[in-house]
């Protein structure tokens, strides 16, 4: 052989192997059906097995590996009920409908409550989805019942939501990243009542939020507390983060979701131009693993040795998913991207459990409360919430660019 037909062999052999190499990857349109799948298989042995436990939804995996559970007053209690309206949504079979109908009725006090700013998360994803999905006139009641149990933390001084009512000492009138989650409750009540209030509290609350949360990178604290005189911020903190200046990853999950959110309620182009800041903090940041599910905190002290959050991997897909399809510029295309690999690897063994393991949680490793020493790398509920919620959308807009 000649030294010309060696190097083109050599060259042919070298892109043949590099070819075959590439691992082919699976189509984006089987990942999300295989992870609604395994989502609908898992939520409806978790149904079964906690059918005849009256009022119990679930919540972890506890200290012992065994399910935990609550009644409608923890703040996680409307993601399972809406979840299974997602899934039912997805394939809307007799039994899907029956249980979403009987976990919803589970959460149904939680329209009383007005101790604590939840009430949005407790009744829009459960109440919320089987409202949107079956118009069923009582649902509606349930919500606009619970919109004004949760405008009684409203306080027209400081323009915003007060979140907790603990910490008394410390904090005036703590308010949470986390509180923009209810603002889409509030702009759904403001349809559903005629109401102007609603909407205008939950801009007030965006706009005071967006005023004194971020910092001039575009993360955020977790609490800023305001002088209830003034109005104005006396402390800003975190509680679930590392440290008061850290970027807690679900705290910026909740803050990209919230301002997305806010933009396709009002159109304002401002929470638009917030949202994509704070979603390219998240995107570009150097400690974003390769697999794009964040580690807990950003600033978490030693990392890479430290837990993931993916219910923060799967609020920023489901958001991002929103953004690209809101986002009318070049980048709408990158939010995209990320979210399917956010998706990829959350439809992966890495974090998504076997048919009948991880106590029916759809995912694994995610965190809660990480200083607190509670639900450190366990499944959540609201981690299988917003994970069905992402892979509902895209299949969404996938089905809809096919149409
Ligand atoms: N407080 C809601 C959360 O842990 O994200």
């Amino acid at each position: 052989m000649n030294k010309l037909s060696h190097s083109v062999l050599w060259i042919v052999t070298v892109l043949v192997t590099a070819c075959n190499i590439q691992p082919k990857q699976e189509p984006i349109e089987e990942v999300i059906d295989r992870g609604l799948k395994a989502s609908t298989e898992q939520a409806l042995l978790m149904a079964k097995e906690l059918e005849t436990q009256n009022g119990r939804l679930p919540k972890t995996i506890n200290k012992e590996g065994k399910l935990e559970t609550s009644d409608y007053s923890w703040w996680c209690s409307g993601f399972f009920p809406g979840e299974l309206w997602y899934l039912y949504e997805y394939n809307p079979t007799p039994e899907m409908k029956k249980y979403a109908e009987m976990y919803t009725d589970r959460v149904e006090e939680v329209k009383h409550i007005t101790y604590s700013h939840d009430v949005g998360f407790m009744l829009y994803c459960s109440y919320g989805n089987g409202y949107r999905l079956t118009g069923k006139p009582e649902y509606k009641d349930v919500m606009l019942t619970g919109a004004n149990s949760l405008a009684t933390r409203y306080d027209e001084r400081v323009g915003a939501i007060r979140s907790w009512d603990f910490n008394k000492k410390i904090w005036q009138f703590p308010v949470i990243i986390d509180n923009m989650m209810n603002l889409e409750f509030f702009s759904w009540a403001s349809k559903a009542s005629g109401d102007d209030r609603f909407r205008k509290m939950a801009i007030s609350h965006a706009d005071k939020t967006m005023l004194h949360h971020f910092r001039d990178d575009y993360s955020c604290y977790h609490v800023v507390s305001y002088d209830t005189i003034t109005g104005m911020p006396h402390k800003k903190q975190t509680h679930q983060g590392a440290a008061d200046e850290s970027a807690w990853a679900r705290g910026q999950a909740w803050a990209l979701y919230g301002f997305t959110m806010m933009y396709r309620e009002t159109g304002k182009p401002d929470y638009l131009n917030h949202a994509k800041h704070i979603a390219s903090f998240i995107m570009n940041h150097p400690n974003m693993p390769v697999d794009k599910i964040p580690y807990w905190d950003f600033d978490a002290p030693g990392i890479p040795n430290v837990p993931r959050d993916a219910s923060a991997a799967a609020i920023m897909a489901s958001a991002l998913i929103e953004l690209s399809q809101l986002d009318k510029s070049t980048e709408a295309k990158s939010y995209l991207d990320f979210a399917e690999q956010q998706i990829r690897s959350l439809t992966s063994p890495d974090y998504l459990a076997a048919k009948g393991t991880n106590c029916n949680f759809a995912l694994m490793h995610s965190t809660g409360h990480f200083p607190g020493k509670s639900e450190v790398d366990v499944p959540l509920s609201y981690a299988d919430y917003y994970y069905v919620e992402a892979l509902m959308r895209l299949r969404n807009q996938l089905k809809n660019k096919s149409l």
